[in-house]
């Protein structure tokens, strides 16, 4: 009887520590990104509507909220108070069209600004109205409406503001506040007159917020448009404009309200495989005084997974001055850390080459947020192999010291080394790997899928002396643990 008794307490034992393990957390599955937004269930695409208003930050979504393919588009909605923790909160914005299988008058991507003003005269007592431009498909650009911090919307009575043309099949409206002439500016895609040679980015200037008159037009982008002001090597006095394409790549300029004047030809902002549809946060702090971009992961595979879709880690934009001109640099915000576990760090190590010689090799996770500083000496090659095992070959990040090349899962890119030395800031979660070269200069963004049980991290080099000067590498905390 004793016997039986202390097993049944043994099992109870078990069963709640395994189950307590198996249930650390909601949102635990195999390939369900840890730090990188998803939506809680089905297809999700476009950020939309990034903005931070009364100490969140709102990240809408193209969202289809009835399955795990692209359809049917409406804002899916959360917000944030640190830009790492996201809390899932209601549809947002729905397709102006009653209908439940119709394409027609979905809501598709746009933008979120403040009505500081109240120019669209809809703010009751003192809190201001958030304004979501969005475009409703073959419908026109319009207006939505909260007076309660993005938790629900109404749609403008005066909609459209930008009436349907059949022709140009415009949408994807940015809108922000341009200081200088003291006017609202929209990018907005567009293909004048149905001419396939002709899309491209139109400009549009409004005073109020519902009439837009329409400026200039700049051939050569596809899909969602924006344009922001950054400073040069962050000195405040010495900005450029810089336009950016749907796929991030981006174009250094002038802006005058009106027009937007060229000074580069189009660089590729990304070189990985999965960066699309990009978009700033409009009216952060002024105090804050960083740029950030967010980008869907677009072509990233989930399997078995109740969602489809991830979010890039959110970045922050800057230029800076090089021998070959001004460029543009993007590196993950630094909330980052937010999530650090405790790390590990090496300094002034020598790293020989074999396999066997893993510096890292203490190192496990799925999560990882690696920094470190590489100097060259005679490496030809060296990297990482992440998620690997002693079944898995895992996945290899690599760069090539001969042909000055940075390069992970099958993409490559450039990069020259500064004083013989390379620097790498890597991302890794369970689906996506984001890894920025010498500060942002060059950055490869690609999702992947791995066996969830491979763990392992290995540093190499393939002939020659390289010096590790400093590595740290954090372990990161999931978003949906609780403290
Ligand atoms: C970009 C895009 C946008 C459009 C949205 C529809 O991925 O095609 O141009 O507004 O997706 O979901």
């Amino acid at each position: 009887m004793k016997s039986s008794y202390f097993l049944f307490i043994l099992f109870c034992l078990f069963s709640f520590t395994h189950s307590a393990k198996a249930q650390k957390h909601a949102f635990d599955e195999s390939y369900r990104p840890q730090f990188h937004f998803t939506p809680e269930q089905n297809w999700m695409n476009d950020p939309n509507g990034l903005i931070f208003f009364e100490g969140e930050y709102h990240l809408f979504y193209q969202h289809n909220p009835n399955a795990k393919e692209w359809g049917f588009m409406h804002w899916g909605h959360a917000v944030s108070k640190d830009l790492v923790h996201w809390e899932h909160l209601p549809l947002a914005i729905y397709p102006d069209n009653d209908s439940k299988d119709k394409e027609y008058a979905t809501a598709f991507s746009g933008s979120a600004i403040v009505d500081k003003n109240n120019l669209l005269g809809k703010q009751k007592g003192d809190a201001a109205t958030l304004l979501a431009f969005y475009t409703s498909k073959d419908n026109g650009q319009r207006i939505a409406y909260s007076l309660d911090k993005g938790r629900t919307w109404e749609k403008y009575e005066g909609n459209p503001v930008i009436a349907f043309d059949e022709k140009d099949d415009a949408r994807d409206p940015k809108v922000f506040w341009h200081e200088e002439s003291q006017r609202y500016i929209m990018v907005l895609w567009r293909m004048p007159e149905g001419k396939k040679s002709a899309e491209g980015i139109s400009i549009y200037s409004s005073e109020n917020l519902t009439d837009w008159t329409y400026e200039s037009h700049l051939a050569g982008f596809y899909e969602c448009p924006d344009l922001v002001e950054l400073p040069v090597d962050r000195r405040t006095d010495d900005t450029r404009w810089v336009i950016f394409d749907g796929d991030g790549s981006y174009l250094i300029g002038d802006f005058d309200g009106k027009r937007f004047k060229p000074e580069t030809p189009k660089m590729q902002g990304d070189f990985g495989k999965n960066y699309y549809a990009t978009q700033t946060f409009n009216n952060l702090p002024a105090d804050d005084g960083r740029t950030i971009q967010l980008a869907w992961m677009r072509g990233g595979e989930y399997p078995d997974m109740p969602f489809n879709g991830q979010m890039t880690f959110p970045t922050e934009l800057a230029l800076k001055n090089y021998l070959e001109g001004i460029r543009l640099v993007r590196t993950p915000a630094k909330e980052i850390e937010l999530l650090h576990e405790k790390g590990d760090t090496w300094e002034d190590k020598n790293l020989i080459p074999g396999l066997n010689k893993n510096l890292t090799r203490k190192v496990k996770g799925d999560c990882l947020h690696i920094q470190g500083t590489f100097d060259l000496k005679s490496v030809n090659s060296f990297g990482f192999v992440v998620r690997s095992s002693r079944k898995e070959t895992g996945v290899e990040i690599r760069y090539d010291a001969t042909k000055q090349v940075l390069s992970c899962l099958g993409q490559g890119v450039l990069l020259s080394p500064e004083d013989n030395k390379i620097q790498l800031e890597i991302l890794i979660d369970r689906t996506s790997i984001e890894l920025f070269g010498n500060g942002g200069k060059a950055v490869l963004s690609s999702c992947y899928t791995a066996d969830p049980d491979a763990q392992e991290l290995v540093l190499y080099n393939t002939g020659g002396e390289l010096l590790v000067e400093k590595l740290d590498i954090y372990p990161l905390k999931s978003m949906y643990e609780v403290d």
